[in-house]
């Protein structure tokens, strides 16, 4: 293993490991935020236990994305001095201002797990919303900062020496917002649909009916409608990378010759000796379709590249296509269940769908760190495109594996104890298996379908207290049947 190559290694398991924590940071204060929310609207207790729960398990993610995110930032000092001693008063903005994101963050959130009974309902709410907001924040501006690697902006060199520098322009470079719309999106979808993922398994088991359904319905709607935006914002920075980055669309597709109405190839095998890519079915003019919006554009293919800029092929187009395979699966899933929610038919009485949702949990994960390849891989050999190589930033240090290896040690700790903790926050105050959906539908479908006028009669409105009232009772006696007298917790811990 070369020096270079255990650098990018090192930094490619940092980033791959810290990318789940940092998104979890990001979307996971919606969930809990929503959950507080219908709490406060509706005085249902099971609200308020969820979004207590939710948040001890954001803490958990929270502090190892702030251990691992530390760690990123002296990997990116120790093995990437020339890197930084360029890039650093150019991009120095976002990565302090991500820095400034993520003291409010911590914060905030800070206030919103010991301040249920310290500070007022509005107040606490309104942490939570804090902790969103600078969550969504961070992540922007560390993206601002990668954006820039890829199309940099802002500065002027002469003669290797730094004349000017617009920060608002480096910062704010072409790639910048689209990639971080793509990335705030994805991170929605992905913990939208892996929590969605845990309640469903919950639900199998014969877990608290109740609970879970609650849990199932915010984080599924959340998954869902981020499930359909993904893509939306995934073509926005395919158009992107098509105007800035060509090659870089060229690797994504398997593209190698020059076509004038160039097909959407779907799987495919690139044989990087060959110049081909096998195997793929093609969908004819849909690339110049979705690159540029017209089907007879010409797109450039990777042989009018010298063979020296080629990033890796294979790993690039096969990444785009696993993210783009998991992000199609969770939008048919995500519409799938949406369907079945207009027509009222309770998801948590459905044992067909809870599994595939249980399956579906690691997709938006699995598209991240997909989508990431596309962007770091694709970019290479270059460090910042068209200006400095990847080759030329690393450290002259030798024994480069030695870190490698001391990181890797150091993440396999840190992820069994992420799992170890967490499965205990899951099944902590579990009553146990109960009734499974199989058995259950008939008083699940019930119980489902009078939590709004459950909702509304807690409020005792007008319009809720007949209805609320009836469902309610046909609620009680579908948990009653549901529930042992052990499984009772307490709802306000
Ligand atoms: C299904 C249609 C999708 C398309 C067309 C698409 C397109 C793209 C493109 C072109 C890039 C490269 C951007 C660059 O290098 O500048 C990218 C990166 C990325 N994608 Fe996707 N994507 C899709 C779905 C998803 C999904 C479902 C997720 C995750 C849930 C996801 C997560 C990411 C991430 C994390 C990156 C790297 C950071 C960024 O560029 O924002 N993508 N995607």
């Amino acid at each position: 293993m070369t020096d270079l190559f255990a650098a990018r290694a090192q930094m490619a398991f940092s980033l791959g490991f810290h990318i789940i924590f940092a998104v979890v940071g990001v979307a996971m204060p919606l969930l809990m935020v929503i959950a507080e929310h219908l709490y406060r609207r509706s005085g249902d207790p099971e609200y308020l236990e969820l979004a207590k729960r939710w948040s001890k398990g954001a803490a958990i993610m929270f502090a190892v994305g702030a251990v691992s995110g530390t760690v990123l930032s002296f990997e990116l000092g120790l093995l990437w001095p020339t890197f930084m001693a360029y890039a650093g008063p150019i991009i120095g903005m976002p990565f302090s201002l991500e820095g400034f994101a993520f003291f409010f963050e911590a914060i905030f959130l800070g206030i919103y797990l010991y301040g249920w009974e310290r500070v007022g309902p509005r107040a606490h709410l309104a942490a939570g919303v804090l902790v969103l907001l600078s969550g969504s924040a961070s992540a922007l501006f560390v993206v601002c900062a990668n954006g820039w690697m890829n199309t940099p902006a802002g500065y002027s060199m002469v003669g290797g020496e730094l004349v000017s520098v617009d920060l608002w322009a480096a910062m704010w470079n072409p790639a910048a917002l689209v990639e971080g719309l793509h990335m705030l999106t994805a991170s929605f979808a992905a913990v939208g649909f892996a929590v969605a993922g845990i309640h469903a398994a919950m639900l199998l088991r014969g877990a608290r009916r109740s609970f879970h359904s609650r849990a199932l319905a915010i984080a599924l709607s959340v998954g869902g409608v981020f499930a359909f935006l993904s893509p939306l914002t995934g073509d926005l920075a395919a158009q992107q990378v098509a105007e800035l980055q060509p090659l870089k669309l060229a690797a994504m597709e398997g593209l190698w010759e020059d076509e004038a109405g160039a097909p959407l190839l779907i799987g495919g095998l690139p044989d990087e000796e060959a110049e081909v890519t096998r195997y793929g079915i093609e969908l004819p003019y849909a690339l110049s379709l979705l690159a540029t919006h017209d089907p007879h554009a010409e797109i450039r293919g990777i042989k009018s590249f010298p063979a020296e800029e080629r990033p890796p092929i294979a790993v690039t187009h096969i990444a785009f296509q696993i993210m783009v395979a998991c992000g199609t699966a969770m939008m048919l899933l995500a519409g799938f269940a949406g369907i079945q929610a207009l027509r009222r038919r309770p998801i948590a009485a459905q044992p067909r769908l809870l599994r595939a949702l249980v399956l579906a949990s690691p997709l938006g994960v699995i598209a991240i760190e997909a989508g990431w390849t596309v962007t770091e891989v694709g970019r290479q050999p270059w460090i910042i495109y068209g200006v400095m190589r990847t080759a030329e930033a690393v450290t002259p240090m030798p024994g480069l594996i030695v870190p490698f290896t001391g990181f890797m040690v150091l993440y396999g700790v840190l992820g069994i104890a992420v799992v170890v903790l967490l499965r205990r926050q899951v099944f902590a105050a579990e009553p146990g298996p109960l009734v499974p959906p199989e058995a259950a539908g008939e008083a699940a479908g019930k119980a489902a379908g009078a939590t709004a006028g459950e909702a509304a009669a807690v409020r005792g409105t007008d319009r809720g207290t007949d209805r609320g009232t009836d469902q309610g009772t046909a609620r009680g006696a579908a948990d009653g049947v549901l529930r042992q007298p052990s499984s009772e917790v307490d709802h306000g811990a």
